[in-house]
């Protein structure tokens, strides 16, 4: 295991490498515990480097075997290695050198570097997983020109794939075969790839706009390439869309995908040969859900649009990471909604980030989109990079209008393709295609935490004008005591509070705008709007233009009004999401005082006329039903949580709803009816996550009928999506654990062998809330099919239950807690950024009511206190305790 630690690593203190690698060429011969390696690199002194500069080549956990210069052994004098070092004293200006080492793929649970998944060889190497299959310059700015020879026997091993183009292939002595590759691309380290194996595959022909013919694969374990149809169609539609929408061609003759079942993440841009996360590539409709088909369409097409944002353009150093994820996912989000439903995509995109963002800026791990120090880069793949990356790429677009956004684009493609690039480069290409300062704008890549707008507003008649009185704030975060105002830009617009027409303004003085569009950027902004005949309500931050939390007092009627007359979608989604954030807080504090709760009469209309509004597509409906998440309040209330206390008045609300809604479900539910075949486009799944979603309302009313409904509903469904929503269902909401046994039972026998699905039978015990919810995770991990050795097995009961399980991990004794720092533990002897990861579960812990706040530090400080840990773990427990 590899333990702390150096020093941090700090953006202040890039200096460029010394030294160039031109090309290097690898040769492996594959085997499970004794993989050899040979890397032979063309090395040269880059000119700002003194002569007899060492040369410091990075590894870690390597086992050296031989290295030689220009073709002649080193003596041992000349250099010194270890582990995870490889140092050249003297070094001429321009060399070859060959370095052999030897890995054992077998013994690789951590899954960085080279590692078997289902018998098969593959690679992780971003961020710097490279270096544990060689020694090398393991860092994006070092860019070189791979070839790849790789051996192995013909029989268990058929495929033989790498980055960029094959050139060469057969027969080599004792049944073995070979393959060479070679990419012409320039490419850092860690976009190598290297799988082989026993795999099938499905191809597909695709010609780029530019007329270059492409070879595409899917290659998946075998038995399971009738379910990769859905994958392609996916790669196919975003390769075209990149075309149209950027202009971007792919630039190989083949592209390939691998699907292994044993990954760390979602998924991997490596030049030319993606590997991904099977879950994100494995799909049908009797074992796959909407949900599923939907993030395998937006990670298809995030890893294929690396290849212009990532691979072409790469990072000059891990501190850039956001350059290459947040514009990967604005595109992804982007190519989704054009998809499926722009406004739909919309709100599920701003769910995610107040749900993964907004919590990590507001706690102990909050980190500029662009940090400025790390202790492990792995630590940094977090929701403020990527998710909070794509706001301001979406706030730019916005900020610049369509037009200019796009020239900025193409200049950026155009101007820094082959480099890597840094925040500063990209953000000049806007600024000189737009001609504009974005230095203001540049704040939100630098300051951590998420901006607040107080607003209060009044209305006079006389003078018709609408007056906002704004003011920003931005809290501490660790290490930035004081921030400057950021510049933050607001779509606004006011909607006549009788006619439900948007009105519109004169003129609007006190900030810089242009139609609906509000340039924010002092610390107070009195906004003016002149010619407003009618008392208005304001729409505030219309399609959540601007990553902030408004503050401002709507009424409760003012919110019934707005759900029922904005003119934006995002703004009446979100207005009924305030209102029901509101009756959950009440209810709490009736409830604590023993009382029933007592709704605001406006509220089951509210809900009532969303459902039944058929103008509305399906799918808006049900997000717009569906109620905000215990840990959505929880993020409302901000400090003294008490998670039980959530539950129940969340409980209570939805059965208020669902009570008013019963009488009109099974009318609502006849306008849903599905004709003809599964397809998971936006229409089908809309009206199936609909008909749940009242569903679910129901039995929190305890209807019969509701009841009756979701046991018919789990057995005879014909699709992934119905079966796995009525097996949720009946595990949390319906009180009756024989038929709940019954269905996880039943469950099991008809889905035992397919493990993604039975990763959903875990996942759905695992986060039933309640106090019992630890009993059953305890019983699961003892489960045959449960292993801490593959992360999708391992999070959808470890994972989900800390994260997933408010009430479960939150027992106020403490014992989930406990349970999750032993499983940390346990697990980082394994896989250190998986543990990293699932120690994060206690980022809010400072937020919880006082005793559970004292149970979770002490689990942390037990933790902490009971032994060596990995670099991974204790760069997040260190700064969670801190
Ligand atoms: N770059 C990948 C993406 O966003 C994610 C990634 C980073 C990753 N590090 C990883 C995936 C380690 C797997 C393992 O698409
Ligand atoms: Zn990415």
């Amino acid at each position: 295991m590899r333990t702390d630690t150096a020093r941090p690593v700090l953006l202040k203190n890039y200096s460029k490498p010394d030294y160039a690698i031109r090309q290097v060429d690898l040769d492996f011969a594959l085997h499970p515990e004794k993989t050899r390696v040979v890397a032979k690199s063309r090395v040269e002194r880059q000119r700002w480097a003194k002569a007899g500069t060492k040369l410091r080549l990075d590894g870690d956990g390597l086992n050296f075997v031989s290295a030689s210069l220009d073709g002649k052994p080193l003596p041992a004098s000349a250099y010194t290695v270890s582990s995870d070092q490889f140092v050249l004293h003297e070094p001429p200006a321009k060399f070859e050198l060959e370095i052999v080492t030897e890995v054992n793929p077998s013994a690789n649970t951590a899954l960085s570097g080279l590692y078997l998944s289902g018998g098969n060889y593959c690679t992780q190497c971003e961020a710097e997983g490279f270096r544990r299959i060689t020694y090398f310059l393991d860092r994006p700015d070092v860019l070189a020109i791979f070839t790849v020879r790789m051996e192995a026997p013909l029989e268990s091993a058929p495929v033989l794939l790498s980055n960029g183009n094959p050139v060469a292939a057969g027969k080599a002595e004792n049944g073995n075969h070979y393959a060479i590759w070679h990419d012409p691309h320039p490419k850092p380290s860690y976009l190598f790839a290297l799988v082989a194996g026993n795999l099938a595959s499905i191809h597909q022909d695709y010609v780029t706009a530019d007329n270059r013919k492409v070879r595409l694969g899917i290659y998946v374990q075998k038995g399971k390439e009738n379910r990769a149809g859905y994958a392609m169609d996916a790669l196919v539609r975003s390769m075209r869309w990149d075309e149209e929408v950027f202009g971007c061609n792919y630039d190989l003759d083949v592209f390939n995908i691998v699907a292994v079942p044993d990954f760390n993440m979602g998924a991997m841009e490596n030049k030319g040969l993606n590997i991904f996360n099977d879950k994100y590539v494995l799909a049908d409709p009797a074992t796959a859900t909407d949900t599923d088909f939907a993030r395998i369409e937006a990670i298809i097409a995030h890893e294929y649009f690396h290849n212009w944002t990532g691979d072409r353009i790469t990072c000059r150093d891990w501190f850039q990471l956001c350059l290459k994820e947040g514009l990967t996912v604005y595109r992804d989000q982007e190519f989704s909604a054009d998809m499926r439903s722009r406004p739909v995509k919309r709100i599920e995109d701003v769910v995610t980030l107040r749900a993964q963002q907004f919590p990590e800026d507001a706690g102990p791990l909050a980190h500029p989109v662009r940090p400025e120090a790390y202790r492990e880069i792995n630590n940094f793949y977090t929701a403020t990079v990527y998710e909070k990356g794509a706001e301001i790429v979406r706030m730019l677009a916005l900020l610049l209008g369509e037009k200019k956004f796009a020239k900025g684009m193409a200049r950026y493609l155009k101007k820094h393709d082959g480099d890597a690039a840094t925040i500063e480069d990209f953000i000049a290409c806007f600024e000189q295609a737009a001609k504009i300062d974005l230095s203001q704008f540049f704040l939100w890549y630098r300051q951590a935490g998420t901006p607040h707008l107080h607003l209060a507003s009044h209305y006079d008649k006389e003078k018709q004008t609408f007056t906002v009185e704004a003011e920003q704030s931005l809290a501490p975060t660790p290490g930035q005591n004081r921030k400057k105002p950021m510049h933050i830009p607001v779509r606004a617009a006011l909607i006549g509070s009788k006619s439900g027409k948007q009105l519109e303004p004169s003129k609007i003085t006190g900030i810089d705008s242009n139609g609906e569009l509000l340039e924010f950027r002092q610390r107070r902004h009195k906004v003016v709007f002149h010619g407003i005949a009618e008392r208005p309500l304001l729409s505030f931050n219309r399609d959540f233009s601007a990553p902030v939390i408004t503050d401002y007092r709507y009424s409760d009627n003012e919110l019934v009004f707005l759900a029922a007359n904005d003119t934006d979608p995002f703004n009446r989604w979100q207005s009924l999401r305030t209102l029901a954030g509101r009756e959950i807080i009440r209810a709490m504090r009736q409830m604590a005082k023993r009382r029933k709760p007592a709704w605001n009469d406006g509220l089951a209309p509210a809900f009532s006329s969303v459902a039944h509004d058929e103008t509305l597509e399906p799918a808006f409906r049900a997000v717009a039903l569906t109620l905000p998440s215990e840990a959505d309040i929880a993020q409302l209330i901000g400090k003294n949580i008490d998670p039980d206390a959530i539950h129940s008045a969340r409980n209570a609300l939805q059965g208020h709803i669902g009570e008013a809604l019963e009488p009109v479900r099974a009318e609502i539910a006849a306008t849903l009816e599905i004709d003809g075949e599964y397809a998971p486009d936006a229409m089908q799944s809309g009206k199936r996550r609909l008909r749940h979603v009242l569903l679910s309302h129901a039995l929190a009313a305890n209807s019969e009928a509701a009841e009756k409904e979701v046991t018919d509903l789990f057995q005879s469904a014909t699709n992934m999506t119905d079966r796995q929503a009525a097996f949720d269902m009946i595990l949390r909401q319906v009180d009756d654990t024989e038929i709940s046994e019954k269905a996880i039972a039943q469950f099991r026998e008809w889905y035992g062998d397919d493990p993604l699905v039975m990763d959903k039978w875990f996942m759905s015990q695992a986060v039933v809330p309640g106090r019992s919810a630890l009993a059953t995770v305890k019983r699961l991990t003892r489960d045959d099919a449960f292993s801490w050795k593959n992360p999708n097995r391992m999070r959808s009961v470890i994972a989900a239950f800390a994260q997933a399980n408010p009430t479960g991990f939150n027992r106020r004794d403490g014992a989930g807690y406990r349970y999750i720092a032993d499983a940390v533990r346990k697990l980082d002897a394994i896989n250190p950024q998986v543990a990293a990861r699932l120690l994060t579960a206690f980022r809010s812990y400072k937020q919880l009511e006082l005793e559970r706040r004292k149970q979770a530090e002490a689990a942390l400080k037990g933790l902490k206190e009971g032994g060596k840990l990995s670099r991974d773990v204790s760069d997040i427990l260190d700064r969670t305790l801190s």
